[in-house]
């Protein structure tokens, strides 16, 4: 139906005769003489009809925004003053000689060239979609894609596909539950990721393994957060972290090479516990420039710091920041909330006079020299010190710095940068005391004594590990258990009796019974690739069709009610 596409219509083919098909945007018709923009997928073209060819269209008047048509007609040049910069061919129009309706259209309920309210971008989705921003991005995660099975295949992976309709696959979240037609009372489970599947086929002899993979949680969204969402899954017998970490760590490259024209050099690899210390957080941005520096040691015991456990920490303030006490020490209010009483704002000289700054706690020369020595401190820098005996002070001053760096727009927004924390604690504490895992439950204990497994759980740390960019965790994965007895001890931990677990699992632990091979593995989510690399801060731009934040479709009306007698099928019953 078309000979050209608009995004080659151009200066280059002036006078050429063409055929594009596409929706009319921005009509305006001046009587003698009508003009609008055709959109296809590669973009704009001006069309315009000119006096003489005006009374050849009968329909003429009728043409609205949002028809879809077939134009017919001459590239021209457009007069100096109508050249539009904003467009890549806004120096060319076709001169249409014929215009043929191939369907109309309502008028359009968004404006596809402003913001418009989320409900109703969201609503009209099909019609949001042909933003341009929209399709670009769209047209990104095509590539992306493509250039992912392109690197795997090439790197001997096998994509393979695992089950949607399955059994419970445990990450920490909800299950999205399917009921079964032809077992009464029985359910599937939609998979919160491929993991058990995947080290399936680790025992069947795969080897390396990948999947394109959807996955789905029933957890509450955020803006980066969705109840389906799309990771890149992989996983591969007979290797370790180090090498997950370079598998990772290459494709990530080739990604953020072809989009964002840029490498990571050696991601650096920090245990958890470090991350915590110096950023506050697990998953830090580590372009931000301020950081937590450990004060104690320098500081002689002293009954203050001996008495219920006192540390000394303090965040680092670079005068490179432009920040003056001043504008700091507002900070102090915002830090007292936490229930941090004893907060010192210090500048750096190197001349400082004794500060006292709590009891017989004193800053002098000595201190300050100590700090530029370990720290690389300079003059004129500023510290805010704590003295405190709370466990979370480092969480707490993560999220001070997080504040201080976003309030004076510290962090270079423009840049990239990558770092891979390993070394979670392998089990958490809950509320009703007892334990979970902070990965999931097949990720290998740092430790193999299975001794100090049983006696001190909440000091265990696991082989597993986050790849973290700008501050957002973009993968996960670990070393897998391959040992039924090691198998076994995690999901008692975890609560789990012989018979749930002979229930839930049994599958799995009847497979690791047939020499499982040793196994590591990572998820890496697409979606939040995708936001990086788009600079979108919300997961819906980069999704076609997204749920809302309650975990709807405004669209379809899913989840929608079903019919009773569908119901009455599945023996479900339902409110009178
Ligand atoms: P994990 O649960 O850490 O690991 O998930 C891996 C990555 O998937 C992305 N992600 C999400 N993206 C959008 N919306 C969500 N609701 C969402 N949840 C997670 C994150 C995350 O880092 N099976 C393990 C991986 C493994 O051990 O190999 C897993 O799923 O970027």
């Amino acid at each position: 139906m078309r000979t050209e596409y608009c995004r080659n219509i151009s200066t280059k083919f002036l006078l050429k005769k063409v055929c594009l098909c596409g929706w009319i945007e921005k009509i305006k018709n001046f009587g003698h003489f009508l003009f609008f923009y055709i959109k296809d997928i590669t973009g704009l073209t001006q069309i315009i009809v000119k006096k003489e060819n005006i009374k050849k269209f009968k329909k003429i008047k009728k043409l609205k925004n949002g028809f879809c048509v077939q134009i017919s007609g001459t590239i021209n040049k457009r007069s100096k003053k109508n050249i539009n910069k904003n467009i890549i061919n806004g120096d060319v129009e076709v001169h249409a000689k014929k215009i043929n309706i191939l369907s109309k259209s309502k008028n359009i309920p968004i404006d596809l060239l402003k913001k418009n309210k989320e409900k109703n971008r969201l609503k009209y989705r099909y019609l949001d979609l042909r933003n341009e921003n929209m399709q670009k991005n769209l047209i990104i995660r095509s590539k992306i894609i493509y250039l992912i099975h392109k690197f795997m295949q090439k790197n001997n992976f096998i994509h393979i596909e695992t089950p949607i309709i399955t059994k419970s696959t445990p990450e920490g979240a909800r299950d999205y539950i399917i009921p079964s037609r032809k077992h009464i009372g029985k359910f599937y489970a939609l998979p919160q990721s491929p993991q058990i599947f995947k080290q399936l086929l680790m025992i069947s002899g795969f080897d390396k393994y990948y999947q394109i993979a959807k996955c789905f949680r029933d957890e509450d969204t955020r803006s980066n957060r969705q109840p389906e969402f799309t990771q890149i899954d992989i996983e591969a017998s007979f290797i370790d972290e180090k090498k997950i970490k370079k598998i990772s760590e290459n494709l990530i490259n080739k990604i953020f090479k072809k989009f964002c024209k840029i490498k990571f050099k050696n991601i650096k690899t920090i245990t958890y516990k470090k991350s915590i210390k110096k950023y506050g957080t697990d998953s830090p941005d580590i372009r931000n420039p301020l950081k937590i520096i450990e004060l104690t040691k320098l500081f002689k015991k002293n009954y203050i710091l001996k008495k219920n456990n006192n540390k000394i920490i303090g965040i680092y303030i670079s005068k490179k920041n432009n920040l003056s006490l001043k504008k700091i020490k507002y900070y102090k209010n915002i830090i007292k909330k936490y229930n941090i009483n004893k907060v010192f704002f210090i500048k750096i000289l190197k001349n400082i006079n004794k500060i006292n700054i709590y009891k017989n706690i004193e800053i002098n020369k000595k201190i300050i020299k100590k700090i530029i020595k370990l720290y690389n401190v300079k003059e004129n820098d500023i510290i805010i010190i704590s003295i405190t005996n709370k466990k979370n002070i480092y969480k707490i001053f993560g999220k001070i710095i997080k504040k201080i760096s976003n309030d004076f727009n510290l962090i270079d927004k423009n840049a990239y940068k990558a770092i891979w924390i390993k070394e979670f604690p392998m089990f958490k504490k809950n509320k009703n005391g007892k334990f979970s895992t902070v990965h999931h439950p097949f990720t290998l204990p740092k430790t193999k004594s299975i001794k100090k497994i049983k006696k001190y759980p909440n000091k265990i740390l696991s082989k597993s590990y986050d790849l973290i960019i700008n501050g957002k965790e973009i993968g996960g994965g670990s070393v897998r258990i391959n040992n039924l007895k090691m198998q076994k001890l995690i999901f008692k931990i975890i609560n789990l009796s012989k018979k749930d677990q002979k229930k839930k699992f049994g599958f799995f632990l009847n497979a690791l019974k047939y020499g499982p091979p040793p196994h590591s593995g990572i998820a890496l989510g697409l979606d939040r690739i995708m936001m990086i690399i788009t600079k979108n801060l919300d997961i819906k731009n980069i999704i076609a069709f997204p749920k809302t934040s309650k975990s709807s479709c405004i669209m379809t009306n899913a989840p929608n009610k079903i019919e009773k007698s569908f119901l009455k099928e599945l023996y479900i019953k339902t409110k009178k």
